[in-house]
């Protein structure tokens, strides 16, 4: 559960000698959200491995356990899970409390749209700012009811139907979260469920659906992105998993050691599901040496292994249609952007003002107080690079977003007069042992 009253703040220092290592980062985040919903939606039992146990994944095991599921920890990352069956949820007795994590509530609220009883979600301070109305307006298409606080804002009340009527859908917003919330919200109604998303995001969902035995059918548009349907209700067969390191947690690591001198990092088993490494993309193109070695497919996911060294970083130019595949990584990338040679200019970021906090203006803060220019044109970003020369000696706002503060704590890493963070607990929420990882590479985090 979320104990928002502990707060940890911490002050960085210049680090001067190099990240050197091998590590695994922790299970994907996407991808374990999902193990355990589908995995409790399933007939039968499955056996989950790699499975984060971060804050945001351990909500939606709690959440899945509320509702008739049997979740449960085996070893560190293992978990067995004995499904019940589409539409076989049952009523929560309490809240749901969906802590800190977007994907649990939007994920769950098509679950819960399709099955016929009440539950009540909530979540912490950041989640019940963030809107649910792109996925409360669809949802409602089933015949689900949802009262939400003013401006489609948690706690929220669901009263599902079991008599669910299927959905066809143009996703107004590049989100896999309301994609996926109603093909799950599909999987017990009847009939042809049906998305359209003008870019392609995450496809996790329909990844693992076809693992657990649905026919998702998937076609490009036209004019590009894609559409995806389902014939409800199905079944889906419970199953194994083996959950790939997170490539948004990795990331951290990788811009870490591209900026500092004589770093050498190697980051075993990650996720590189095509949709997900944009900011491996941005990184060869500012010129990191960055290599994927030992590709390969486990369970239905391709992985690899990531090879960085630290070299000279040069500004870049990335075009808004390469968001969605890097939506997470824009404040890992801007302490990059700022650290880089040249202008850098993040194109159509709207989407980073609804996420843990409103990322956009949390960037421009965190580079604005420790000395580096950016400007803001419309959703553009634009930094300029200090050349390897941030002044840092700024307090960082992390506002409840993790990834703002593994951003903060390594943009101290490399500003010459260090930076306060005031509050790294959120780390929890995605990456638990991010602080052990990184100062086993030699980061010095004193905490
Ligand atoms: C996620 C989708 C993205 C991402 C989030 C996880 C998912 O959100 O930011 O961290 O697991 O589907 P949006 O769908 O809001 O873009």
């Amino acid at each position: 559960m979320t104990n928002s009253s502990v707060i940890k703040p911490l002050t960085v220092s210049f680090l001067q000698t190099p990240l050197k290592g091998k590590m695994n980062v922790p299970g994907d985040k996407s991808i374990s959200h999902r193990a355990l919903m589908f995995a409790a939606l399933a007939t039968g039992e499955s056996h989950i491995t790699g499975l984060l146990e971060g804050e945001d994944v351990m909500q939606t095991a709690a959440a899945m356990q509320a509702l008739g599921a049997q979740p449960k920890r085996i070893a560190e990352g293992e978990w067995h899970v004995v499904g019940k069956g589409i539409g076989q949820l049952t009523e929560p007795e309490n809240v749901l409390d969906m802590g800190n994590s977007g994907t649990s509530a939007r994920l769950l609220s098509g679950i819960l749209a399709s099955h016929g009883f009440l539950s009540i979600m909530t979540g912490d301070g950041s989640l019940r700012k963030r809107p649910m109305k792109r996925v409360t307006v669809p949802l409602s298409e089933t015949g689900a009811q949802f009262a939400t606080r003013e401006g489609g804002k948690l706690p929220m009340a669901i009263t599902g139907t079991a008599n669910a009527k299927p959905v066809t859908y143009r996703l107004p917003v590049a989100s896999a979260q309301v994609k996926s919330s109603i093909l799950l919200a599909g999987l017990n109604a009847h009939g042809v469920t049906c998305v359209e998303e003008p870019v392609a995001t995450r496809d996790h969902t329909e990844n693992m659906l076809r693992h657990f035995g649905v026919e998702v059918h998937v076609e490009d548009l036209p004019k590009g992105g894609k559409k995806i349907s389902l014939k409800g209700p199905v079944t889906l067969q419970g199953k194994d998993i083996k959950v790939p390191g997170d490539p948004s947690s990795a990331t951290f690591m990788l811009v870490a050691a591209a900026m500092i001198k004589g770093s050498e990092v190697c980051i075993e088993n990650v996720g590189l599901n095509p949709l997900r490494t944009g900011a491996f993309d941005v990184l060869k193109w500012m010129g990191a040496d960055l290599q994927i070695l030992n590709e390969r497919v486990e369970g239905g996911e391709p992985v690899g292994d990531l090879m960085i060294k630290a070299g000279a970083l040069k500004a870049v130019d990335v075009p808004a249609a390469h968001a969605p595949s890097m939506i997470d990584e824009y404040p890992i990338l801007s302490i990059a952007a700022a650290y880089a040679t040249g202008v850098t200019r993040f194109r159509g970021l709207e989407e980073l003002r609804v996420k843990e906090s409103d990322r956009f203006t949390s960037i421009v803060e965190m580079l604005r107080s420790n000395g580096v220019q950016v400007d803001v044109e419309g959703d553009d970003l634009i930094i300029h690079g200090t050349a390897g020369n941030i002044s840092g000696g700024g307090e960082i706002e992390t506002h409840m977003d993790h990834r703002l503060a593994m951003s903060a704590s390594i943009l101290g890493l490399v500003a010459q007069k260090g930076v306060k963070v005031d509050d790294v607990t959120f780390i929890r929420t995605s990456f638990p042992n991010y602080f052990p990882l990184m100062n086993a590479l030699g980061a010095k985090f004193d905490l």
